[in-house]
């Protein structure tokens, strides 16, 4: 049997409100997508995952949808999306839809109507438990004239679907069948650790405080029923041709907690935030990428996405191309985040154009990811109209610019992708302060902070380099 495509292919992720904006409102929309799909197959991507693009009241831009099978006319039409996937096919490139089962819009005819769908408690004893929401504050939120609280892991404008109830697996089923009908590729699963809570709801072990993703619960979350939902929708899945993939967001600090999702009858993918989470630090990043090899049949590698800081800002603008190389050597699916191929930097934004509910939730103390969410920039000059202000100077980093410059971050991006290397992956040994692995043919070494070393024969390195590589820099060696 020929090796299913995505076990090695490298994904992008469009954020899609902020990728191209073909009308000129200064959101982006399918059109654009499909008007910048020439790019895309330039750069060399495999296949691209589109965030939430459904009807949606855009309290948290899209994961609060209003309706499953239906495109926001913001976004465009049902019939944009399927020109959308025509054209991404004819490049021979996939597309994967983002679907969100933990919990629905408020705005939802589900929860206007009856509720029973949802997590609901009678509101005489008072608040159910101690769960706290992942954006500050309690998970329960009181309707007063339902006489009820209802459940919330994110913003009140997102309640929580209640996956003990079979209405809400066969709705999920058909949903996901509408979309498989049309031609997807597969699934990116949002809060996939999260739909199924504890039946009896009991109290987190000990008081949690309210943390971004990685999340060490136990009661509201990771639940064992949760695995029978995702064994139904890879025999859902499987039933289509073409090895349709279903990529679940599992969030856990330890990757142990994630093995269980990928049995090898529930999720493809899952992905591994673990360097996302890692300093520029040598042992750091090589104990997070044994950790995961140890613990997952197979990992993918993500170093940004559309809810984290931006590489060029965490780490540094050159050590965020060495992690390029880093990124693009390792073994398995790789994940980019679009705008991280221009080294785009998290932009530091007025408070008063912060759109992001964490910002507005937590008064402010969590910055929230509007940073990394700018619309990208595509041409020196820049459009008049962007739902988040492009900062000064962010036209220097569009992609007209870095097009024609051999020496820019897109360049090294779409080099990297074309020469990535496959086959076994071993460790070799390497100074204090450098990582350095071999896969087929190719040594990939990461001066992370180490002192200047001598390397061979450079086929790709993040920055110019003649005989040594200084720390911050990296380079791919003919073994
Ligand atoms: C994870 C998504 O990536 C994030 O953007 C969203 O806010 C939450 N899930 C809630 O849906």
């Amino acid at each position: 049997m020929a090796r299913e495509w995505w076990r090695d292919a490298v994904f992008y992720e469009i954020y899609v409100r902020s990728f191209a904006d073909s009308d000129g409102d200064g959101v982006g929309d399918l059109a654009g997508i499909t008007g910048r799909l020439p790019y895309l197959h330039e750069l060399g991507v495999d296949a691209i995952w589109l965030t939430p693009f459904y009807p949606s009241p855009g309290v948290d831009h899209g994961y609060d949808v209003s309706d499953y099978v239906d495109v926001d006319p913001m976004f465009g039409t049902l019939d944009d999306f399927d020109a959308l996937a025509a054209a991404a096919h004819q490049l021979g490139i996939r597309v994967i839809v983002d679907i969100v089962p933990n919990h629905t819009s408020d705005r939802h005819p589900w929860f206007t109507g009856d509720r029973s769908r949802y997590v609901t408690v009678p509101s005489a004893n008072g608040v159910p438990n101690n769960w706290p929401s992942n954006w500050g504050g309690s998970a329960w939120t009181l309707d007063e004239e339902r006489g009820h609280y209802y459940l919330h892991l994110f913003a009140p404008q997102q309640p929580d679907l209640d996956w003990h109830c079979s209405a809400v697996r066969s709705d999920f089923e058909d949903i996901l069948r509408f979309w498989l009908d049309r031609g997807v590729d597969g699934f990116r699963i949002d809060v996939a650790h999260g739909l199924v809570k504890d039946a009896t709801l009991a109290d987190e072990p000990e008081p949690l405080p309210a943390v971004r993703l990685s999340s060490d619960w136990r009661r509201a979350i990771d639940q064992p029923e949760v695995h029978d939902v995702y064994r139904d929708w890879h025999r859902l899945a499987a039933a289509y041709p073409g090895d349709r993939v279903l990529v679940g967001e599992v969030v856990f600090s330890d990757p142990r907690r994630v093995a269980p999702y990928l049995r090898p009858d529930e999720l493809h993918l899952a992905f591994n935030f673990s360097l996302v989470f890692q300093p520029w630090d040598a042992d750091a990043i090589r104990d997070s990428i044994d950790a995961s090899l140890a613990a997952l049949p197979i990992v993918t590698w993500v170093l940004e996405n559309h809810d984290v800081e931006r590489i060029a800002t965490r780490f540094g603008p050159r050590e965020a191309r060495a992690a390029a190389l880093l990124l693009l050597a390792l073994p398995g699916p790789v994940f980019l985040y679009e705008g991280q191929e221009l080294g785009l930097p998290e932009v530091d934004l007025p408070d008063a154009a912060r759109q992001d509910p964490i910002f507005h939730r937590t008064h402010g103390e969590r910055v929230g990811r509007d940073g990394c969410r700018v619309p990208l920039p595509w041409t020196r000059d820049l459009p008049t109209r962007s739902w988040l202000p492009q900062p000064p100077g962010w036209g220097e980093l569009s992609v007209e610019a870095q097009s024609s410059d051999g020496t820019s971050m897109l360049s090294l991006y779409r080099h990297a992708i074309a020469l990535r290397p496959h086959g076994s992956f071993s460790w070799r040994d390497a100074p204090r302060g450098v990582l350095a692995f071999d896969r087929d043919g190719l040594t990939c070494v990461v001066n992370v902070s180490g002192d200047e070393l001598p390397v061979g024969e450079v086929v790709l390195a993040s920055e110019e380099i003649r005989t040594t590589l200084p720390a911050g820099a990296a380079a791919w060696i003919r073994a």
